[in-house]
């Protein structure tokens, strides 16, 4: 299997701690729902390739995303191994009571930086997600558990349009008060350009969020998941979400396309010399092996390129 050429180049980090994400914003928005022992199979060769931090599932209402509403055998079914952790999204404090009868120790709760978003993905305004929020984030800290912070809309929303950085950053700085360990930054619609994220992250910055606190998670639906990848490493962040396959998208959110795809990611890092601990070919193969159960080829251009090897 052709594999990338290593050049390094300075003022990136050394290491980067991909968030894989495939298991949940990838399988939440297929057409057919998969099977749960092929969901823990799918999360347990992402273990094997080397993936340490692995969304598992979502406890949302199994109405409003019925491919995940076997979150709770799927969870029980997850194999406990050091060193990888298998966070879960909760959307308010009946998803949280569910994760925490599985025995769940690290959580992703979700905020929108947009008022439709906030309605049509929870069902609210964005001060009552924020609501929300607050108690799920203040018990899950008092007991222990790791918690991220996603925002979504941070860029652009298909309803409202642009989102002025500042907009974004109000809901973040929410997010950090409540003590989120981590916060997310969503570009949902995947309209960001490298300019604007590194705008956000810089707003951030000032605003007292630095990008050791923070994450990127692009969707690719304009083709700039990667090269905004680079600008936020180029800004210090060093966790990124991806999408083993580039699979997902938000069934939530028009025009909302497949994640920024981990094979693609990886194989970027790779050629910079920054360490992830994740296999390429392991991770390729495993994204054939998914492919093959939703019955498509995968939307990653490195699967793509690397089945053709
Ligand atoms: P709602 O209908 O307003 O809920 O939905 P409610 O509070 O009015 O309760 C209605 C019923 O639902 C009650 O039952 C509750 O107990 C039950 P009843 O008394 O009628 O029998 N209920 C629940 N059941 C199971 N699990 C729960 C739950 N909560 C209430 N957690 C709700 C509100 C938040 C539940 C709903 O809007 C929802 O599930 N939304 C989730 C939508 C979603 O999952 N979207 C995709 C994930 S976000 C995303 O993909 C973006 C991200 O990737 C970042 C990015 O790209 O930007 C993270
Ligand atoms: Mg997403």
């Amino acid at each position: 299997m052709n594999l990338p050429q290593r050049f390094p180049h300075s003022g990136l980090p050394s290491s980067v701690t991909v968030y894989e994400v495939g298991a949940r914003d990838g399988l939440q928005n297929e057409k057919t729902t998969v099977p749960t022992e092929v969901k823990a199979e799918f999360i347990e060769r992402l273990a094997d390739a080397g993936a340490t931090r692995i969304e598992a599932t979502s406890f949302v209402h199994p109405k409003w995303v019925p491919q995940l509403a076997d979150a709770e055998v799927l969870f029980r079914l997850l194999e406990a191994r050091p060193g990888v952790h298998y966070p879960v999204l909760v959307p308010n404090p009946r998803g949280l009571d569910r994760a925490l009868a599985c025995g769940v120790r690290e959580i992703a709760v979700f905020a929108s930086a947009t008022e439709t978003f906030a309605r049509r993905n929870l069902n609210t305004t964005v001060a009552g997600a924020l609501a929300d929020i607050e108690s799920v984030v203040r018990q899950a800290l008092e007991l222990g558990l790791w918690v991220r912070g996603y925002v979504s809309m941070c860029f652009g929303d298909p309803w409202e349009g642009p989102v002025p950085p500042d907009a974004a950053a109000d809901v973040v700085r929410r997010l950090a008060d409540f003590g989120c360990d981590q916060i997310s930054l969503g570009d949902t619609i995947g309209t960001g350009t490298p300019g604007h994220v590194r705008t956000l992250l810089d707003v951030l910055a000032a605003r007292g969020i630095g990008p050791e606190r923070l994450a990127v998670h692009f969707h690719d639906t304009y083709g700039q998941a990667l090269v905004n990848t680079l600008a936020a490493l180029q800004a210090g962040i060093t966790t990124v979400d991806a999408s083993a396959g580039g699979l997902g998208g938000c069934p939530y959110a028009e025009s909302a396309t497949g994640n920024l795809a981990t094979e693609d990611l990886v194989w970027m890092l790779d050629g910079l010399g920054i360490d992830t601990g994740i296999d390429l070919p392991a991770l390729v193969e495993t994204s054939r092996w998914m492919a093959d159960h939703l019955g498509r080829p995968a939307p990653s251009r490195a699967v793509q390129a690397l089945t053709k090897d």
